[in-house]
């Protein structure tokens, strides 16, 4: 197998790669998203967490995380989550009804929750189904769909089966998400297999998985020219300057970065005081800002605005940066 890190060399720079902000549920939320752009930048697209269709219909929580007046400024993406047509349709009506043109299908998913209901990875082995979803996209010609996948769910040979199936599809792109969903998050991505997908999958392919410098996106558009683009998640959430230093092809300084990071916790902590009365609450919310970016910063100022229990604490912690 070919680790991340050594298929990663560093080459010159090239970076006409688009760069997408993953959707991580709990963590990109529309104000998140709003905040990093607006003070951040570098990211072409940015994705909802997953929609789902669960007990008769859409919780509020996600209509509200898509609606078009909460995500103003921001190249957003509505992803949805589904095993058949008939939940596809109802979540793709209700997206376009908020007047989207793109959506994104996520067959990578592993939480065993979707995965049992053969959602999210746990529909890689039914290529039956996968072809009944992207036939049905072509029923929406208006509307441009992708769909973001890992290997497989139990085995990385999975996808091999869903090649005819994908390369026969209207998808816009594929974001390959090289490991499988029984891995969750585990383990090292696997390259050897990432490759293999690139070679053979003729939609134009994004990479996602465990990047988190400039050099890695540099050296991964550099040896995979015809890759479209490249999505980072836990990457962005530690450094979210990250994808505005890959564009300026510049490293900010430690200074230049955490002055940017103050200015969206402030905003964060605007929002979260507005939105939640009780300390616990916004204490809850507000860690989620942080909890990525240990590597960023000296251990122990990281442990004591995690550990912090009241606001008072919290400040206090924050003021150390
Ligand atoms: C907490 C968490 C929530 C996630 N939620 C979603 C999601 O809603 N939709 C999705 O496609 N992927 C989701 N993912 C997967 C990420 O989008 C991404 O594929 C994964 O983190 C690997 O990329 P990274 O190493 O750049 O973070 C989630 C991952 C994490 C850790």
């Amino acid at each position: 197998m070919i680790s991340f890190h050594s298929f990663i060399r560093i080459f010159a720079n090239r970076m006409d790669t688009q760069l997408h902000f993953a959707p991580l549920q709990g963590y990109t939320d529309f104000e998140y998203r709003k905040i990093h752009a607006r003070h951040c930048g570098g990211v072409d697209t940015y994705y909802t967490p997953f929609i789902r269709w669960e007990k008769g219909g859409i919780r509020d929580k996600d209509i509200k995380d898509v609606l078009p007046e909460n995500n103003e400024g921001v190249h957003l993406v509505p992803q949805i989550i589904c095993s058949d047509t008939d939940e596809f349709n109802r979540l793709a009506d209700a997206v376009q009804e908020l007047g989207y043109g793109e959506m994104d299908l996520n067959m990578g998913c592993p939480a065993p929750m979707q995965t049992k209901l053969m959602r999210g990875s746990g529909i890689l082995p039914h290529p039956i189904r996968v072809q009944a979803l992207l036939k049905e996209m072509e029923r929406r010609p208006e509307v441009h769909f992708s769909a973001k996948m890992r290997l497989g769910l139990d085995s990385k040979e999975e996808w091999r089966e869903l090649t005819d199936i994908l390369n026969s599809s209207s998808l816009k792109h594929l974001t390959i998400h090289p490991r499988i969903g029984k891995q969750m998050y585990k383990g090292e991505v696997d390259m050897e297999a990432f490759l293999e997908v690139y070679n053979a999958i003729r939609v134009p392919i994004i990479y996602n998985g465990d990047v988190t410098s400039m050099e890695q996106v540099s050296s991964l558009s550099e040896r995979l020219p015809n890759l479209l683009g490249i999505m980072m998640g836990r990457g962005l959430l530690a450094r979210p300057t990250l994808a505005r230093e890959c564009i300026q092809k510049k490293e900010m300084s430690t200074g230049e970065r955490t002055e940017i990071l103050m200015q969206m916790h402030e905003d964060m902590l605007d929002y979260c005081t507005r939105k939640y009365k009780v300390d616990s609450q916004i204490l809850m919310h507000i860690h989620a800002f942080w909890e990525y970016q240990e590597s960023q910063m000296e251990r122990k100022i990281w442990k004591k605005i995690m550990k912090a229990g009241n606001m008072k604490n919290y400040l206090e912690a924050i003021r150390k940066l």
